[in-house]
């Protein structure tokens, strides 16, 4: 017994790393090495800050609840430099299907199509404006 109790202590101190519990129930220098990563992310504040025209066309439709780089992708880079650092287009063929592709686990009141029946091959920017993606078909009164 007294034997298991030494051998737990010797394994335990072998196994749990050396700062864990310094902060709470995890190992305290994650924090230090977390806050080393690269920031790859600048936060929709920041792209919001320059591109005022493209927020002013967001806010009139439903795509106002998406922030930039969940379309955009990463862009601290392009945000830290946008002269020497122009961001990619994202692949709209790919992007706007991979949430609005029509799928029964969905909640029904969700947007969705059947990609082959709805746009037919045509790609969906050709007739959705990904920042303000409802077709106007009359005028609102
Ligand atoms: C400091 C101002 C500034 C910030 C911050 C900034 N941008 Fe830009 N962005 C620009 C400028 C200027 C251009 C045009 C660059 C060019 O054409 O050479 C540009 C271009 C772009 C383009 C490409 C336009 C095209 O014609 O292909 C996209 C997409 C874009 N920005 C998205 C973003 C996103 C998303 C963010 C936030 C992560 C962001 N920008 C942050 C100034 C900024
Ligand atoms: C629903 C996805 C989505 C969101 C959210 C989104 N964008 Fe875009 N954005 C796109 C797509 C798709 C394009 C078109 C790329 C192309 O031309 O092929 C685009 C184009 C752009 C361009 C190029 C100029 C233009 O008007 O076409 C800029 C600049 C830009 N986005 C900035 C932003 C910024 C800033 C935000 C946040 C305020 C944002 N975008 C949010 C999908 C999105
Ligand atoms: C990250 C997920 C996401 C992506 C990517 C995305 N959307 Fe959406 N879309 C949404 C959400 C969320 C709504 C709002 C749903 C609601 O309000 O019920 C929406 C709404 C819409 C609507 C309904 C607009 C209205 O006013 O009724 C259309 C059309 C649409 N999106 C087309 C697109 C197109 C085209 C693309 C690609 C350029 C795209 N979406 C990319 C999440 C996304
Ligand atoms: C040929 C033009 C055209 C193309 C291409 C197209 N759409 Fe549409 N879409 C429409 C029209 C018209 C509507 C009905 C008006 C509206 O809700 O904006 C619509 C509606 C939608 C809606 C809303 C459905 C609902 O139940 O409210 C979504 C989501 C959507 N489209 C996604 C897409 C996606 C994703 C693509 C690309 C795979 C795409 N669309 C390509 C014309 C098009």
């Amino acid at each position: 017994m007294a034997l298991a109790l030494v051998g737990f202590v010797i394994l335990r101190a072998m196994v749990v790393p050396r700062s864990f519990g310094q902060y709470g129930h995890y190992r305290g220098a994650a924090v230090a090495e977390a806050a080393a990563r690269p920031i790859a992310y600048a936060g929709h504040e920041v792209c919001e800050g320059c591109h005022v025209d493209i927020v002013d066309q967001k806010k009139l439709g439903k795509h106002v609840v998406l922030h930039c780089e969940t379309c955009h992708g990463p862009l601290a880079n392009h945000a830290d430099d946008p002269t020497s650092v122009k961001p990619s287009k994202p692949d709209v063929a790919v992007l706007c299907t991979s949430c609005h592709e029509a799928n029964a686990a969905k909640p029904k009141g969700f947007p969705q199509v059947i990609t082959a029946d709805h746009a037919g091959g045509i790609v969906c920017d050709t007739c959705h404006q990904p920042h303000h993606p409802k077709i106007e078909t009359e005028v609102k009164k």
